[in-house]
């Protein structure tokens, strides 16, 4: 099998060469990410493999089959950039990997909450600068604070189980609850409820902005938003108001709705032209770190290890587990 890999970074030739050697498989690793206009360096290959902000739109997938592309090998865990269904129309498979390290994304998570809470990113930068002072760092205790989890499918219920650990009271929303597990409540009681809300559920016409202007009111004055999970479930516009006018008392976010043009890639000698986005950068109170919850070494592997499984049973002629399905 061959396979045209884009949107490589590093990190990505570390992990994937040694094993595709070991599968006898040959990759071709391209700069560039999939999209309608770069789909058609994919001629020749068997398999397109694609990440996070690639973007598998119906045009982009026309291409890959054109081109005679048998398989689109997500090496991520969410998919909100395929269209699925033109994919399924076309009858190109679209793999994932469903799970690589939930354990990577909720511990980034509560890295994310401990650091807004505690701005242990603000005192890094005051101790450096010889600047011993502790004024305007105070932060709240966890214990006996209510953390709202939204989704709790892999992720957020390890969260759950790292807020419980804090002493925290865990209040949950999923349309799937796990039953027996956690105190599951309306989204309603959720959003008045707690003092800091955290995002896991994946993104969907149903859960795009489900942060916005009307949720921000509702909620609890100084509340901490925690965005690991999609950017596009926060109406960043929403977001900033609640920073600027107090009701909201932190944001960490791990992405961001327009992210990408900016993560995953070094613009450090630009100007960033996204206005929100360098508003939201200019708050002590807003932790953003470039989409980078799941970046251990577990995960790393673990992406490798399923993506070239996945396209091993495709030469195989086996059942692909980890298909994706278009939504009924
Ligand atoms: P999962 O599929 O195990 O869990 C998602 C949960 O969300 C499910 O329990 C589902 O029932 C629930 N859900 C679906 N619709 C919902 C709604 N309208 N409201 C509330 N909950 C809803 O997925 P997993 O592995 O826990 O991942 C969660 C999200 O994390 C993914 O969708 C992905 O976007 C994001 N992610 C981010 C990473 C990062 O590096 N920042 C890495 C991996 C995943």
């Amino acid at each position: 099998m061959n396979i045209a890999f884009f949107d490589t970074k590093p990190y990505d030739y570390i992990w994937f060469e040694p094993l595709s050697k070991e599968y006898g498989y040959e990759i071709r690793y391209c700069d560039y990410r999939l999209g309608a206009d770069t789909a058609v360096l994919a001629k020749g290959y068997d398999v397109a493999c694609a990440f996070v902000n690639d973007n598998i739109c119906a045009e982009t997938v026309g291409v890959l089959k054109k081109c005679g592309v048998r398989m689109l090998a997500m090496r991520c865990a969410g998919y909100n950039n395929v269209d699925v269904a033109a994919a399924a129309k076309a009858q190109l498979p679209v793999v994932r990997v469903p799970s690589y390290s939930p354990s990577a994304v909720a511990e980034h998570t509560a890295a994310l909450l401990l650091s807004v809470n505690r701005k242990t990113h603000r005192a890094y930068y005051r101790i450096r600068d010889n600047n011993f002072s502790i004024n305007g760092l105070m932060g709240f205790d966890l214990a006996g604070k209510t953390a709202g989890i939204i989704g709790t499918g892999q992720i957020g219920s390890i969260f759950a189980d790292i807020a419980l650990g804090f002493g925290m009271r865990v209040l949950a929303y999923d349309p799937f609850p796990k039953e027996d597990q956690l105190e599951y409540v309306p989204l309603d009681r959720l959003f008045t409820a707690s003092d800091v809300i955290s995002l896991h559920c994946p993104l969907t016409p149903d859960t795009y902005h489900m942060i916005n202007k009307r949720r921000v009111k509702e909620m609890k004055k100084g509340v901490v938003i925690l965005n690991t999970s999609r950017g596009a479930l926060i109406d960043t516009e929403a977001l900033l108001e609640g920073l600027i006018d107090g009701q909201i008392g932190g944001a960490g976010l791990d992405v961001y709705e327009e992210e990408s043009d900016y993560f995953f890639e070094d613009r450090s000698g630009e100007i960033i032209r996204d206005e929100e986005l360098s508003r939201l950068l200019t708050l002590p109170n807003v932790l953003v770190t470039s989409h980078q919850a799941f970046f251990t070494r577990e995960a790393m592997q673990a992406i490798a290890m399923v993506t070239l499984e996945n396209i091993c049973a495709l030469e195989q002629g086996r059942p692909l587990e980890n298909t994706i399905l278009p939504r009924s």
